[in-house]
């Protein structure tokens, strides 16, 4: 196989270093119905593999369990040349719907995850969820045992703020945040980022095309597959997305002037931000794929990213990021 590279990015300052922009698989087996067939998801991955994509994203959770056995398979010819992201933190081995951060568990799951993925190490582990009932510095003292045994090369956490980095860090240092972040979901900028940076941790960008939203190919709620988990969020009732769309509208405009396309500008837009920055954008079609990739050749000036960071401030979203019963009990 062939494989035409893409941009690097590092992430961290332990010798992580990914695809300026990754491939997010989850949608290949869960979430985003009706979901797509499987060996298309194998060959897609292959494919991307050709045109460049070293990144792939996945988790225990997915599907559960069938999305890191899709991934294993795919990558299988060409193990080596790429970066497997995964995550730990549900309770789904025992078939509860919560977290479960315990050390005895991520021990019993990293077996099962490696068994899945077909391989002898994860490049990039990541807590799925901070856990409330365990320390962090646990959860931390962990994977870093786990670092120690080769099962794991470089860890991270997901949608955790500040605090927890910093405690996480100082037992075993981490090389990426994977959280929620994109035109229409800037939360990181005032109290995650300087940590980040300060810190010398990467941004992997997750739902960086604001889970299609910010493409321009959602118009209404409608739209969406009854099963499609998008139903259950905020942002997506019809109501927000009326206000919404006025995202949409600007990012058009630019992408119609720079001879782009929406989802690439959502893209430029996170990799002119920062240089630790590697989104991952999730696709199950090979045309979309190849229009992500190539945002990577799009670059915005300053004038430009001020034109949408100032139009983002000034639009008041509608929806937060969960139902708010799920976020009343998320830890951070
Ligand atoms: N850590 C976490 O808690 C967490 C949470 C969510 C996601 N993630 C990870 O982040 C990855 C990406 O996030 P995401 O899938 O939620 O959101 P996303 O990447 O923002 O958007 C994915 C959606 O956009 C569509 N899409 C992709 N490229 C497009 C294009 N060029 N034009 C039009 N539509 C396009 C996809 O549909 P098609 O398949 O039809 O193209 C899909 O419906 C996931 O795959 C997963 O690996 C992590």
């Amino acid at each position: 196989m062939t494989n035409n590279s893409l941009e690097k990015r590092k992430l961290g300052t332990q010798g992580l270093e990914v695809s300026a922009i990754g491939l997010g698989c989850m949608g290949m087996s869960h979430g985003y119905t009706p979901l797509p067939d499987r060996n298309e998801m194998i060959k897609l991955i292959r494919t991307a593999y050709d045109k460049g994509e070293t990144f792939f994203d996945t988790a225990e959770v997915y599907g559960p369990f069938t999305n890191e056995e899709l991934v294993g398979e795919a990558v299988e010819p060409f193990r080596k040349e790429v970066v497997i992201a995964t995550k730990f933190g549900w309770d789904v081995a025992n078939g509860n719907p919560g977290l479960n951060s315990r050390p005895e568990h991520i021990r019993i799951v990293v077996e099962q995850s490696l068994k899945r993925l077909r391989t002898d190490y994860i490049d990039l582990y990541y807590q799925h969820r901070v856990d409330p009932n365990v320390p962090i510095e646990d959860v931390a003292g962990t994977v870093g045992d786990l670092i120690r045994e080769g099962k794991v090369k470089y860890w991270g956490l997901s949608e955790a703020w500040s605090e927890t980095i910093r405690r996480a860090h100082a037992v075993t240092p981490v090389s990426a945040l994977q959280s929620e972040y994109s035109i229409w979901f800037r939360d990181l900028e005032k109290h995650v980022l300087p940590t980040l940076e300060e810190l010398g941790i990467g941004l992997v960008p997750f739902s960086p095309l604001g889970k299609g939203f910010l493409t321009g190919h959602i118009d209404n709620a409608s739209q969406l597959d009854e099963k499609d988990f998008r139903r259950n969020l905020p942002r997506f009732q019809e109501d927000a997305i009326a206000v919404n769309k006025a995202i949409v509208d600007l990012i058009r405009k630019i992408a119609d002037t720079k001879g782009a396309t929406p989802a690439q500008i959502a893209l430029a837009w996170l990799l002119a931000k920062k240089p630790y920055i590697s989104p991952i954008p999730g696709t199950t079609k090979l045309v979309r794929f190849e229009e992500n990739i190539g945002a990577a050749d799009v670059e915005l000036s300053q004038e430009e990213m001020n034109q949408i960071n100032e139009a983002s401030d000034k639009i008041e979203f509608v929806g937060g990021q969960y139902p708010e019963e799920v976020l009343k009990r998320m830890a951070r």
